[in-house]
C-alpha cells in the first residue's frame, strides 16, 4: 500500500512539475494524444489563438484558420503541423503560418510538432509548440522593402550618373569642336586680314606698330582657345585612340610635373574598345594622374596597359609615399568613388593598393566582351 501511494505521489508531483513548466513557458504548447484531443496545454497558447471553448482533436481542425505566408494559400486541414505530427510521423520546425485567431485577429506564428511515441514505436500523440512572431515578421516584411527600395533608388543613381556622363562628355566635345571652328577660325581670319593691312605698308608707324600687336595678341588667343577646347575634349583620344592618347597625356604630365614616366603600352590599338570604355579608361587615367600630381610625392610613374585572357588591365603605379588605406574607401574621396563607379558601369573591377614600393597602384580590370562592340576605332565621331 505505502509503496503505491509512495508511486501515486510521484506521479502527481511530477504532473505538477509538468504543470508549473508549462504555465512558466513563454512559448506556447499543446501535448495531444492520438486523436489530436488536448492533454495539455498552457495559458500562452490560449494568447495565441484564444480560448478554445470546445477543442475537437484532429477531426475539427478545419476550424483553425491559417495561410501559408508565401502563396497566401489556406492551409488544409492535412496541412497543419500537428497533422503531419500525428498522422506521418513528421516533424516540423519552426514552420511559419499567418492565422486568424479564434478571437478574430491576424497573427504570424512559428510551429513546431514533434510526435510522441509509445514503448512499442507506435505514435500516440504529438507536442505542439507555437511562437507569436507577427511583430518579428512585420519588421523583417519592411526590412525587406526598404531594401528593395534602396536597391532600386541605388540602380536608378547610377543609371541617371551613367546618362550625366554620357550627357556632359557629349556637351564638352560640342563645345571643344565649336571653340576649335568658330572661334578658332574666326581668329586664324581676322589674323589673315590684319596681316594683309599690315602690308598695306601704313603710312604711321604707330598703325604698323599696333597691328603687329594685334596680331601677338590674336596669336595668343588662338594658342588659348586650343589649350581650352583640349582640355575639354581629349582629341588625341577621339581621334588616334588609348594608347596615343596615353601617351600625349604622359608627356603633358611630365612637363607640368618634373615627374619621369616609364610605359610599356600595346603598339598599336591591339584592342579595339567602344568609344564609352576608352573614354571612361581615360578619365580614369586622367584622376589617377592628378592624384599622383596632387597627393603622392613621387618621381617616378609606371603606366601599362595590356589585354589578354578576355581582359584588359590598365595600371598605374606611382613611386611616391602610398596611400592610406581607410581613404580608398571613405565617403568623401570623391575622385576615387567616381574612377570606381566608372569601372563598375563598364563591369570590371578597380584596385588601389600600396605597391612594393611603398607608392600607390591603381588598376582597372575589365572583361573585354564589355570593352569591345565591334568598334573599328576608339572615335567618338
Ligand atoms: N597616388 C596617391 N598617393 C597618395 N595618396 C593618394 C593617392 N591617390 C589618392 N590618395 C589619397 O586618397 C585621397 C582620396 O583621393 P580622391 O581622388 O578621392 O580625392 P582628392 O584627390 O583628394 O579630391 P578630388 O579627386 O575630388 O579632387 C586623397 O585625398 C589622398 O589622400
Ligand atoms: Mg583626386
Amino acid at each position: 500500500v505505502t509503496d503505491s501511494r509512495r508511486a501515486e505521489e510521484a506521479v502527481r508531483t511530477s504532473e505538477e512539475l509538468l504543470r508549473t513548466v508549462l504555465h512558466a513557458l513563454p512559448v506556447a504548447v499543446w501535448i495531444l494524444d492520438e486523436e489530436g484531443q488536448v492533454l495539455s496545454r498552457n495559458p500562452a497558447g490560449s494568447k495565441i489563438w484564444g480560448e478554445d471553448p470546445a477543442p475537437g482533436g484532429l477531426k475539427e481542425i478545419a476550424r483553425y484558420k491559417g495561410w501559408w505566408p508565401d502563396t497566401g494559400k489556406r492551409l488544409k486541414s492535412r496541412e497543419w503541423s500537428a497533422f503531419r505530427a500525428i498522422r506521418k510521423g513528421a516533424t516540423v520546425l519552426g514552420e511559419v503560418v499567418d492565422i486568424e485567431s479564434l478571437d478574430g485577429r491576424r497573427k504570424t506564428i512559428s510551429n513546431s510538432a514533434v510526435p510522441l511515441h509509445s514503448a512499442n514505436g507506435e505514435i500516440r500523440g504529438a507536442i505542439i509548440l507555437a511562437e507569436d512572431i507577427t511583430e518579428r515578421a512585420s519588421v523583417q516584411k519592411a526590412l525587406r522593402y526598404s531594401n528593395t527600395l534602396l536597391e532600386s533608388s541605388r540602380k536608378e543613381l547610377r543609371t541617371l550618373t551613367a546618362h550625366l556622363d554620357l550627357e556632359v562628355e557629349e556637351e564638352r566635345r560640342q563645345i571643344a569642336q565649336e571653340l576649335h571652328d568658330q572661334l578658332g577660325q574666326s581668329l586664324i581670319a581676322s589674323k589673315i586680314a590684319l596681316n594683309m593691312l599690315g602690308m598695306g605698308k601704313p603710312e604711321h608707324d604707330r598703325l604698323r606698330d599696333q597691328i603687329g600687336e594685334i596680331i601677338n595678341l590674336i596669336d595668343q588667343t588662338i594658342q588659348s582657345v586650343k589649350r581650352i577646347a583640349l582640355g575639354l575634349r581629349p582629341f588625341v583620344l577621339d581621334h588616334l585612340g588609348l594608347v596615343a592618347a596615353i601617351e600625349s597625356e604622359m608627356h603633358k604630365f611630365e612637363e607640368r610635373t618634373g615627374i619621369s614616366w616609364v610605359s610599356y603600352l600595346p603598339q598599336t590599338e591591339s584592342v579595339q574598345l567602344a568609344p564609352v570604355t576608352s573614354m571612361s579608361l581615360f578619365r580614369i587615367f586622367e584622376e589617377a594622374l592628378s592624384n599622383i600630381q596632387k597627393h603622392a610625392r613621387a618621381t617616378q610613374v609606371i603606366v601599362r596597359l595590356e589585354s589578354g585572357a578576355g581582359r584588359l588591365l590598365l595600371e598605374v603605379h606611382d613611386n611616391g609615399k602610398g596611400i592610406d588605406d581607410a581613404r580608398i574607401l571613405a565617403p568623401d574621396s570623391l575622385g576615387i568613388s567616381g574612377m570606381r563607379e566608372r569601372v563598375g558601369r563598364l563591369g570590371g573591377d578597380l584596385c588601389i593598393e600600396t605597391n612594393d614600393c611603398g607608392g600607390t597602384s591603381v588598376i582597372v580590370s575589365l572583361p573585354l566582351e564589355a570593352g569591345r562592340h565591334g568598334q573599328t576605332q576608339t572615335n567618338t565621331d
